[in-house]
């Protein structure tokens, strides 16, 4: 693995190490905490974050790493109409690594085509954050002890919420697990999404109501309605506050069910709820950390090479307007089967 832009370009073996260096990172922190001296991180955050960035920027630092970088690109270059691809070759000149958040579905791939050095994807707008699943899946081995067999409930946005594509798209990955997809009928999981669960045979359905299904959890994994992908206000609420997890509703499941969330959390879980110690999204966002310190171990030490090849066919005109193809005038436009390759999101052909 080269690059990470989402985690099916990590084999099973490859997660296996990357998960047993964030254990053996957690255990002997001391041993780790020059393994990465004289290297350099860059976290360009074009979009508002805390854990991810502040993650990322603890991980480097406590690997003894340094990090630069900017949060909101208007203070870059960027506002002054620089494209995506100057703005990358130039920052990988400088640095080991880049850490990217950025509004456009496809940004991290379109910036691994232009770097030197690995690209991590912190998310590109409604689309994939794969480190938030390293994150996720990191918890669940530490909380529950396995990654199989799993019956996993994710509620909320999961038309817009990336952690859940990426999320979905890696436990497919690992046998027997199910999936209850809870959501109004305009927030449903992508087509994108929903083939990768066709394609792995995975069982899964999709329901309206939070506390019909609750007993039958093993998981339940909250988000937050994404405010900032709807068209209008008016539209958002007509979503929001739909899905609230409270203690009537926490009575309802298993006694060791896993509450997880990405964070942040605005309105969807009570703050009675939150007291209860089977909800574990402070635990997990510290994991993160952990794993994204093993995460840029590996990646760091890589050194330079050729920007990465595109992949897929060159045809097709991509519709969506969130796709990078639309802004960055440099991209072929691509296609995997009828799919942008950026995007994934259905081409006019
Ligand atoms: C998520 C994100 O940015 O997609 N947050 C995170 O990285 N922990 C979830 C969200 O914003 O709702």
């Amino acid at each position: 693995m080269r690059h990470l832009i989402d985690f099916d370009q990590m084999s099973l073996s490859e997660w296996d190490s990357l998960y047993r260096l964030a254990e053996d990172i957690m255990n002997r922190p001391a041993a780790y905490q020059d393994s990465c001296r004289g290297k350099l991180v860059a976290t360009l955050f074009y979009e508002p974050s805390t854990r991810t960035q502040f993650s990322f920027q603890a991980a480097a630092m406590r690997l003894g790493a340094q990090v630069i970088g900017f949060s909101g690109a208007g203070g870059s270059s960027v506002a002054k109409g620089e494209n995506l691809k100057d703005t990358i070759r130039t920052v990988a000149g400088y640095v080991d690594a880049i850490v990217m958040r950025h509004p456009s579905e496809g940004a991290a791939l379109a910036a691994s085509l232009a770097s030197e050095v690995p690209v991590v994807n912190a998310g590109d707008g409604g689309h994939l954050h794969p480190t938030q699943t390293l994150t996720d899946l990191t918890t669940l081995m530490k909380e529950r002890g396995t990654l199989e067999g799993l019956t996993v409930g994710i509620c909320g946005d999961l038309k817009n919420g990336r952690t859940v594509h990426s999320l979905l798209k890696a436990l497919v990955r690992f046998p027997n697990n199910r999936f209850v997809l809870i959501s109004t009928a305009n927030l449903r999981i992508p087509a994108y999404v929903r083939e990768v669960l066709e394609a792995a045979g995975a069982p899964f359905e999709e329901v309206t109501d939070l506390a019909a299904v609750m007993d039958r959890l093993d998981v339940l994994y909250m988000t937050r309605i994404q405010r900032e992908r709807f068209e209008s206000e008016e539209a958002y609420k007509k979503e929001a506050g739909i899905y609230v997890l409270d203690k009537r509703k926490l009575d309802l499941g298993k006694r060791d069910l896993l509450v997880l969330h990405p964070l942040p959390k605005v309105d969807e879980i009570t703050h009675e709820a939150d007291a209860d110690p089977r909800c574990r999204y402070f635990e997990q966002a510290r994991y993160g950390m952990f794993i994204r310190m093993a995460l840029l171990h590996t990646l760091m030490l890589q050194g330079r090479a050729a920007p990465a090849e595109a992949g897929g066919e060159v045809g097709g005109s991509c519709r969506n307007p969130r796709c990078i193809t639309a802004t960055e005038d440099w991209l072929d436009a691509r296609r995997i089967g009828d799919r942008c390759l950026y995007c994934e999101k259905e081409l006019a052909l």
